[in-house]
This record gives C-alpha cells, sequence and structure tokens, in this order.
C-alpha cells in the first residue's frame, strides 16, 4: 500500500522545467518518476502542465496527497480512477498530463520493487517477452533542430536484421557515427551539433539528407531493407498550414498541395525504403493516411500526431485504415491506464505499436519496461546523448533477464 507521495520540479533534457514524482510503498519501496514533454505536440494530446506551468500540476498533487494514502500501489486502474476523480477533462487539463504520467508509473514501479520484480513484469501477465527493435535518431531538422537544418524532423535508423538487442544497439550506435563521418567530409565547418533527440543536425535540404543518411548505411557494407533500415518521422503538421491548405516546407523553399505531399511522402518510402514513416501527413489527414498505408504495406505507415495515444482517435484511424502502426506515448494519453487502453486496440486489432521518447526527455528508462509490456515492435529512443542511451542501457541489463528471448517480429 502506498503510504507517501511526494513531487518536486526537476528539469528534463531540454533545461525546461517538468515533474517528479516519488511514491513509496510499505514505507521503503520507492517508485521515482519524472515526465517528460514534446516540442511538436499533437493537437488532441494531453496538455503536459495546466497553464503550461508545472508548478500548478505540483500544486495539484500536494492538495490531493491523501487521496492516494492507502491506495494499492499495484492497482493501475484505481490508481488512474483517482487522478480522475481530481481532473476529469478530457485532456488532463487541471492536473496535466506530466502528472498523470508521473504519478501513475511511480506507483507502478513502487509496486514492482515491493513485488521484487521487474517492471515489466508487474506491467504484465505475459510470461515470455520478444524485445522491441530500437529505432533511432541518426539525423535531426524541423522543430528538433536550428535554421538551415531539414524540415523533416527526423531521420531515423533500425537494425531489423539484427538478432540480439546489443547488436541492435550496436548497428545503430555504428550508423549514427558514420554519418557524422560523411557530414564533416561534406561540410568542413559543420560543427558536430545535435538536435533535440541526438541526431546530428547539418544545414542540409531534407533530400541530401537522406543521400547522406543512406550512405553512411551503404559504407558500413550494409543493404537498406536488410541488415539496416530508414525511417523518417515527416511530423507534417509542423508544416501543415491551416490557413494556407498546404504544406510549406520554408527551409527548403517550396509548398504541397495535399496531394503532392503524399506523393513527396511516397517517393521518399520508395526510394529509400522506409521501414517506417511516421506523420507523413498532417494530424487531420485521415484519408491521405489511409492512402500511403495501403500503398505501402511492408512499411510502418505510423500516425505519433494523428493517433496522440488516444484510444477513440486510433479506432477512428482504425475504422479508416489510416496506419498500420501507431506511436505510444504515455504523457500524451496522460496515465499509464489509458496509454494501455490504447495498447490493447492496437494489439487487437493488429496495428503495430512503438513505444516512444518525447525529445524533452528525463534519464528515466521506465520506458523499456512500458515497450515490453505492450508488445511494441519498436522502441524509438534516440541512439546518443544520456537521456536516450539510459532507454538503451535498460534494455542491455533487461537481456540477462530469462523471459525475454529475441527480438519482435516486425
Ligand atoms: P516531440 O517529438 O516529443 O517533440 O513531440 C517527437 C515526435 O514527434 O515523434
Ligand atoms: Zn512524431
Amino acid at each position: 500500500k502506498i503510504t507517501s507521495i511526494n513531487g518536486r520540479i526537476i528539469y528534463n533534457s531540454r533545461g525546461s522545467k517538468t515533474v517528479e514524482v516519488d511514491i513509496i510503498s510499505e514505507n521503503k519501496f520507492l517508485g521515482r518518476v519524472c515526465a517528460p514533454s514534446g516540442a511538436s505536440v499533437g493537437k488532441y494530446e494531453a496538455v503536459s502542465f495546466p497553464n503550461e506551468k508545472p508548478e500548478e500540476s505540483l500544486r495539484m498533487l500536494n492538495e490531493n496527497v491523501q487521496k492516494f494514502i492507502g491506495l494499492e500501489s499495484s492497482d493501475l486502474k484505481t490508481i488512474h480512477d483517482t487522478l480522475r476523480s481530481i481532473d476529469q477533462s478530457s485532456n488532463y487539463a487541471k492536473i496535466g498530463g506530466a502528472l498523470a504520467f508521473a504519478v501513475s508509473i511511480a506507483s507502478m514501479e513502487s509496486a514492482s520493487k515491493a513485488k521484487d520484480t521487474s517492471l515489466f513484469q508487474t506491467l504484465s501477465s505475459e510470461s515470455s517477452f520478444k524485445f522491441p527493435f530500437p529505432l533511432g535518431n541518426i539525423l535531426g531538422g524541423g522543430a528538433h533542430a536550428g535554421p538551415g537544418t531539414p524540415d523533416i524532423q527526423e531521420i531515423l535508423i533500425c537494425a531489423i536484421g539484427t538478432k540480439t538487442i546489443r547488436d541492435a544497439i550496436e548497428t545503430n550506435l555504428a550508423v549514427h557515427k558514420e554519418l557524422r563521418r560523411i557530414l564533416e567530409k561534406e561540410d568542413p565547418s559543420f560543427t558536430n551539433g545535435r538536435g533535440d533527440e541526438g541526431g546530428w543536425a547539418p544545414k542540409l535540404k531534407n533530400e541530401k539528407a537522406l543521400e547522406l543518411s543512406a550512405k553512411a548505411c551503404e559504407n558500413l557494407g550494409f543493404t537498406l531493407g536488410k541488415e539496416v533500415a530508414l525511417g523518417v518521422d515527416f511530423a507534417s503538421s509542423t508544416q501543415w498550414s491551416e490557413e494556407k491548405e498546404k504544406y510549406v516546407y520554408e527551409r527548403a523553399g517550396f509548398v504541397n498541395s495535399s496531394e503532392e505531399q503524399i506523393e513527396f511522402a511516397a517517393n521518399i518510402i520508395k526510394k529509400y525504403k522506409l521501414i517506417y514513416a511516421e506523420d507523413a501527413v498532417h494530424e487531420e489527414a485521415f484519408e491521405d493516411m489511409a492512402e500511403l498505408t495501403a500503398k505501402f504495406p511492408k512499411t510502418l505507415v505510423t500516425g505519433d500526431d494523428l493517433t496522440v495515444t488516444n484510444k477513440d482517435i486510433l479506432t477512428k484511424a482504425i475504422n479508416m485504415k489510416s496506419c498500420n502502426a501507431a506511436i505510444l506515448k504515455v504523457n500524451q494519453a496522460g496515465s499509464l491506464y489509458d496509454a494501455f487502453e490504447f495498447a490493447k486496440v492496437a494489439n487487437q486489432n493488429n496495428i503495430k505499436l512503438i513505444t516512444s521518447h518525447r525529445s524533452g526527455e528525463s534519464t528515466d528508462s521506465h520506458i523499456a519496461h512500458i515497450g515490453l509490456a505492450t508488445k511494441s515492435k519498436m522502441l524509438k529512443v534516440g541512439i546518443v546523448g544520456g537521456e536516450r542511451v539510459a532507454k538503451l542501457n535498460e534494455l542491455i541489463r533487461l537481456s540477462e533477464h530469462d523471459l525475454i528471448r529475441g527480438m519482435a517480429e516486425i
């Protein structure tokens, strides 16, 4: 049972304020979770903090501490219902999704320590697990990097041909390193600057950035689509102008109509044999997403801003065949319970899950466990930077666990 709960304001990887929550069960088992936050935020996500103030989330927690004392820390539903008794809004406007995230996961971590089991076991009743493939940023642009970088937010690598989690991580690291070498050669003034999620942030147009990313794989002797494959998070809502009803590629200097955007994305998916294409059109273009999903059955045509870890929106996407994969970000949903409800709908409908970090991250590693418990095919957590490596290192530790065998089938 929960014997104490305490929150504080600390800082995320962008140096912005966020909340951390400690939950203690039986006076000694500590669950401690710090909430992440995004930069390219979906319109229908849970809000991070009420009025964007972490202090207000903390005040809400402090005013309601007594409601949590005595609850069973492993009872996720009751923890969720208690959060909901404080905030009935659809998007956690009153307490903030960040607080719901931290409280619900900290409670489960505390429970797992009380039971002396790993967090992923406390989160799932399954008896065997597979590792999700790490999906990591090799090149960053858009909302995650400065002027002159590509409009496209993320170019990603996934070592789809590897058999072990260590091999998968090391392969991603090797491609990330090789790309730096190529970028330095291409532009001697390249500063080795990186975007928010650790991908290199060179002054390049979209197409050149993709070309050089492919080259990094080829230089290492990899064939795209075999040992490794590229992915792209287009984060197209960043380009979408409601007013013009067009996609504005400011840095590259062109504009796409909705039809042109589909073609633009389709050409990239084809040319670079992408295993993964996220938010290739804007967050409300369910029909345009369906066109791409029908066209590329072998690519994970993925919703992030489109589906915002919301089970009702995912149901709409399923009915409209708008995606065959979806990002799971607990703080988009709010509580871990909300996120598991989303995962249930996804898994029942053959929507492949990708558990994901945010651009403003903590150094926690709980999402590695959440990826396992939700049967995610991929874990999108970056490649370098302490807050990214923390998740990958947790996967390495988990490879010593008997219940996890082999890699997921994508
Ligand atoms: P965010 O970006 O965390 O800045 O929202 C990540 C993403 O779009 O996948
Ligand atoms: Zn995204």
